[in-house]
């Protein structure tokens, strides 16, 4: 558990409480992370956060990727909610991206009624369960939107956004899926405000209102996600099924030691070159040049289909914490990185700056999640 060590100073009188306060809660493979925010004079100020591993819970390492029971999930949710002196009555949650299926597409331009029928039939072209056991979301792309694009890429090819077509952004998610949370969420006692694919949340912290195309690369523990936004709508998203567990796992076994002392000495030594001891930048980049070639293909894909230039990408997930990842990222894929920073847009006290800037790839996802309760209170 990390310790949020906010809270104590909120008890001290510090920050005042009010039953305004919103709560976020990232339910990943590894840990779940949680924040706490409230509303004030037009400023989200930062209330507490945490974080628990779960590994611990299937007795595993702190680090790796779990496939745990409903029951032991609302545990470790007891756990991080109370040690975390979370006080909110409700939460809203996220959704892994690896359960959903998110895509653009055009349909015709027809009135919202038609629309409604429209989508599900659509829709069934891509999902390969009956679409009964899966929840549809869509959003229509603001008209204004797509004709912006259309005056700015006029040597973008026609047919990627054609006149007289609505583009529709579709999200589908398994309703197992749903059950799960829902279930997890109750065991725990808790109140659920909306479920959020966190694909949403990650970008709502970080890209903010960026209307140049950028990328979002979310290292999680057994899965790496991608992201390409432009003007704040998802274009193009892809599941690398590596994550930072096996960048532990490759020094485990290339160094021949515990799964614990390997996951320190990832942490500990990142990617800096040692002069002497253990080469564990040369291990951990079979796995991480794998994983940035496939965002650099993604990259490359997107500005060669719409002749744009990816100008920034941010990187997040505690796998985005290793010493010397920014540097890599640069080298694959040329443009400038930066690592997700979303207390940033958070009031937070002075002395915690620099700890939380270190801490905010993890937290990421939980604060898009609470920055959006925020927005819908107002
Ligand atoms: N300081 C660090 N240096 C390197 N790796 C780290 C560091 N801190 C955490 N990690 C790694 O980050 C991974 C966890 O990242 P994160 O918390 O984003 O995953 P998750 O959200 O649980 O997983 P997913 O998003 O795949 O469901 C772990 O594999 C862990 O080893
Ligand atoms: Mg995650």
């Amino acid at each position: 558990m990390k310790k949020s060590f906010l809270k104590r100073i909120l008890s001290s009188g510090f920050f005042k409480e009010t039953s305004d306060s919103v709560v976020g809660v990232d339910i990943g493979s590894s840990s779940i992370k949680v924040v706490q925010l409230r509303q004030e004079g037009g400023t989200a100020v930062l209330e507490t956060y945490g974080e628990i591993a779960l590994g611990p819970y299937a007795n595993i390492e702190i680090g790796r990727a779990t496939s745990l029971s409903v029951t032991k999930k609302a545990e470790a949710l007891v756990d991080v909610i109370r040690e975390a002196e979370i006080t909110a009555p409700s939460a809203a949650f996220s959704i892994p991206f690896a359960a959903s299926l998110v895509m653009l597409i055009d349909l015709p331009k027809v009135s919202d009624r038609e629309l409604t029928k429209m989508v599900p039939l659509e829709a069934r072209k891509y999902i390969p369960v009956p679409i009964g056991e899966v929840m549809l979301d869509w959003f229509v792309i603001p008209q204004n939107d797509q004709d912006q694009r259309t005056k700015e890429d006029s040597d973008e090819p026609k047919k990627s956004n054609p006149l007289g077509k609505r583009s529709v952004l579709l999200a589908i998610i398994h309703k197992e899926v749903l059950h799960e949370h829902t279930s997890i969420i109750e065991k725990a006692n808790l109140v659920n405000d909306f479920f959020e694919i966190e694909i949403f949340s990650a970008i709502r912290a970080t890209l903010g209102q960026n209307l140049k195309p950028s990328m979002l690369i979310d290292i999680g523990a057994a899965t790496t996600k991608i992201y390409i936004v432009e003007y704040g709508i998802v274009r193009t998203s892809h599941l690398v099924n590596r994550g930072s567990q096996d960048v532990t796992i490759g020094i485990s076994k290339a160094l021949n030691m515990s799964m614990l002392h390997a996951e320190e000495l990832k942490r500990k030594q990142g990617l800096d070159p040692q002069p002497e001891g253990p080469d564990v930048e040369k291990v951990a980049l079979l796995t991480l040049d794998y994983t940035f070639s496939e965002a650099n293909r993604v990259l490359l894909n997107y500005q060669k289909k719409y002749g744009k230039n990816v100008g920034e990408v941010t990187l997040s997930g505690g796998g985005a914490l290793m010493k010397g990842i920014k540097k890599l990222a640069e080298r694959h894929l040329q443009t400038s990185v930066k690592l997700g920073n979303p207390f940033s847009i958070v009031e937070t006290p002075a002395f915690l700056e620099q700890a939380l800037k270190e801490a905010g790839p993890s937290f990421v996802v939980a604060i898009g999640l609470a920055l959006r309760k925020l927005g819908e209170q107002n």
